[in-house]
């Protein structure tokens, strides 16, 4: 039997205690958001009740309740059983570490392809200041380098510890590289000294993105150039029947789980509104056709179980939301980044 077929629902229903036909079909509704045909319905318990997982109690009235038996029971257990091994096979359990996690998606084919839009977008030369505002673990820094060349500078600025001592030792010896503790919401460098500056999925995570636009427009000279590539996680979409709960889900994302979640689509606003022209808004879309691939990115399991604690989703819905992910059956998910380019417009001569 099937995790989403009638009779599992019909069965999981009865969990409870007795029903009759009526007040299970509620009890169905409740766990996967929709209501079964009375086809489906009295098959369903007529098919358990021949296998001896349920059984029809005393009429009252004009209507009979059904009771699940403890073959009924076992059988559930069993099921959960193998929908959890299951799980635990598609689905990452345990949060990745930080650098693990921003390697890994630097590493896929989206990843790539948005880095490389973004370093085109920067137009760093040789000769360039160029700043990597929160560089994390030094993912762009090497490249840059490459770019500016030995007449350049890159100076990366990170807030954590960690990522600063883990971006120096990938960036040991180069000597244009120069990595900085620091927030960037206080620059510690002069006024209109860089040509460049760049951010890959930080003013997501900070606490005033128009402060550290404000910031950036100060450090850069006229005519300097800002490209921002971050995403809008309102645009998650992933395919479920219950469309309720695909958009419970991108909505705990967005509302909880990422401090400005919908920056993506803000920026060009929050650019010029902070002096900069916007001569190019770009967006890629990454597409998850393989669950694995989305979990390892979108952290499917971890972020659907916090949404259960926000209230986000009932312990039915994400239950039935992960088995249906974790099924063999055809997956699609997608989320949108956006590439914008930002300009100090140029001294007047
Ligand atoms: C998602 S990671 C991206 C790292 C890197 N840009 C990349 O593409 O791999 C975000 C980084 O921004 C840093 N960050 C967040 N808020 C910051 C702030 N106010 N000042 C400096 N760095 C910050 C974090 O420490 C983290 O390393």
């Amino acid at each position: 039997m099937r995790t989403h077929d009638a009779q599992t629902l019909v069965l999981t229903a009865l969990t409870e205690g007795p029903l009759h036909g009526y007040a299970v079909n509620t009890a169905v509704e409740k766990l996967s958001g929709a209501r079964l045909g009375a086809g489906s319905l009295y098959g369903a318990l007529a098919r358990l009740e021949r296998k001896g997982l349920v059984e029809a109690l005393a009429a009252q009235g004009r209507q009979r309740p059904y009771r699940i038996t403890g073959r009924g029971r076992e059988l559930l257990a069993r099921e959960a059983r193998t929908m959890e091994r299951v799980s635990g096979q598609v689905f990452e359990t345990v949060t990745p570490d930080e650098v693990r996690y921003l390697d890994r998606v630097a590493a896929t084919g989206a990843g790539r392809t948005y880095k490389h839009v973004a370093r085109y977008e920067l137009r760093a030369g040789p000769g360039h200041t160029v700043l990597d505002l929160g560089c994390g673990p030094g993912t762009d820094l090497a490249a840059l380098a490459g770019c500016v060349g030995p007449a350049g500078a890159v100076i990366g600025i990170d807030a954590s510890r960690e990522m600063v001592e883990l971006a120096r030792e990938r960036t040991e010896g180069l000597p244009t590289v120069d990595v900085r503790l620091g927030d960037i919401h206080q620059l510690p460098l002069p006024d209109a000294g860089a040509d460049r500056a760049r951010t890959d999925r930080v003013l997501q995570h900070v606490d005033d993105p128009a402060a550290v636009l404000a910031e950036v427009r100060r450090v850069l000279r006229p005519g300097g150039r800002l490209v921002l590539a971050e995403p809008d996680w309102d645009s998650l979409a992933v395919d479920h029947a219950d469309l309720d709960t695909a958009r419970a889900y991108t909505r705990h994302i967005t509302d909880r789980i990422i401090r400005n979640g919908i920056i993506g689509r803000q920026l060009p606003r929050l650019a010029q509104e902070a002096g900069f022209t916007v001569p190019a808004v770009t967006a890629t879309t990454s597409v998850f056709r393989d669950v694995r691939a989305a979990d390892s990115v979108l952290g499917l399991h971890r972020n659907t179980r916090r949404a259960v604690a926000a209230g986000y989703l009932t312990e039915e819905q994400a239950d039935s939301w992960l088995a249906a992910l974790a099924s063999d059956g055809p997956f699609l998910a997608s989320v949108t980044l956006y590439v914008v380019v930002a300009e100090v417009p140029a001294a007047r001569p």
